[in-house]
């Protein structure tokens, strides 16, 4: 099935959109893009699913065709319901949820309000733990800037943190791609975001209370969520799995598909299993 883009209607009236691929049949693979992305980003996971799976990527709330409700803060509990709803909306019952970075902190919002929803994790490129005092303000600062200036200077400033070198010297098109995804954004959800990334809970302590198997997954030059945080994270968790993408930073789905979707691909068939 070729990827469709579709509506719904999130419990505030909001109006909010995904698409889907692979078999609609299929166990649901729901994927909770990053910050400040669409869910463009997850084009490779798109275009090649696994076979036997239902692939939906959601826009969050704020992002790609999505509306905004006019929110100053956009929190990751917000977004977490949106993801449940949109669940409740497919009539899913449980699904795996992958998430990048932000998408990560989301889906540990889901797992502390609707820990049944969640039958196993893709965790990708994320951390656990909340922002220190010094990363609080400097989201708080920059939601500033961003608001009366605009994007531009934060989507450059993003760009050589969040691709490997190697990637932005030897697939620009990634790095073309990327730019574009986040230059799709508008500064008021990139203001709201970052306040709610700002006020995020630490999920630290409730690692060892996930019940589900989970995959990590980490660009091995990854500058924003480092190798170290995956494996504190993967040692931490009760049933875990660590991959380390070579020659990928921390967008390691675009910087190397082809790695990224065997490491989901060899996951998805253990749980069968
Ligand atoms: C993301 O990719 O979602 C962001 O880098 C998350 C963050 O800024 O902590």
């Amino acid at each position: 099935m070729a990827s469709e883009e579709r509506r719904f209607t999130a419990p505030d009236g909001t109006r909010l959109s995904w698409t889907e691929a692979g078999s609609r049949d299929g166990a649901p693979l729901l994927l909770v893009h990053g910050f400040p992305f669409n869910r463009s980003m997850w084009r490779p996971q798109l275009q090649e699913t696994v076979p036997g799976w239902r692939v939906i990527a959601p826009d969050l709330r704020g992002y790609g065709v999505s509306e905004a409700a006019g929110e100053s803060v956009l929190t990751m509990d917000v977004f977490a319901d949106d993801v449940a709803a949109l669940a409740d909306h497919l009539g899913i019952r449980s699904a795996v949820f992958g998430g990048l970075s932000m998408g990560g902190y989301i889906l540990f919002a889901l797992l502390r309000r609707r820990p049944q929803l969640v039958r196993g994790l893709i965790l990708s490129d994320t951390r656990a733990g909340a922002d220190s005092a010094e990363a609080r303000a400097t989201r708080l600062a920059t939601a500033e800037r961003v608001e009366e200036q605009g994007t531009a200077s934060f989507i450059d400033d993003m760009i050589p943190k969040l691709l490997a070198a190697r990637t932005r010297r030897v697939l620009p098109a990634v790095a073309a791609e990327l730019r574009g995804i986040m230059a799709a954004a508008t500064a008021a959800s990139v203001a709201a975001t970052l306040r709610g990334l700002a006020e995020r809970a630490d999920a630290s302590a409730a690692l060892n209370t996930v019940q589900v198997p989970a995959l990590v997954v980490v660009g091995a030059a990854d500058e924003i969520t480092p190798p170290a945080e995956a494996r504190l994270m993967t040692r931490a968790l009760r049933s875990a799995e660590l991959v380390e993408i070579p020659d990928a930073g921390h967008v390691p789905n675009l910087e190397q598909p082809d790695a990224f979707n065997r490491a989901v691909a060899s996951f998805l068939s253990a749980l069968e299993r």
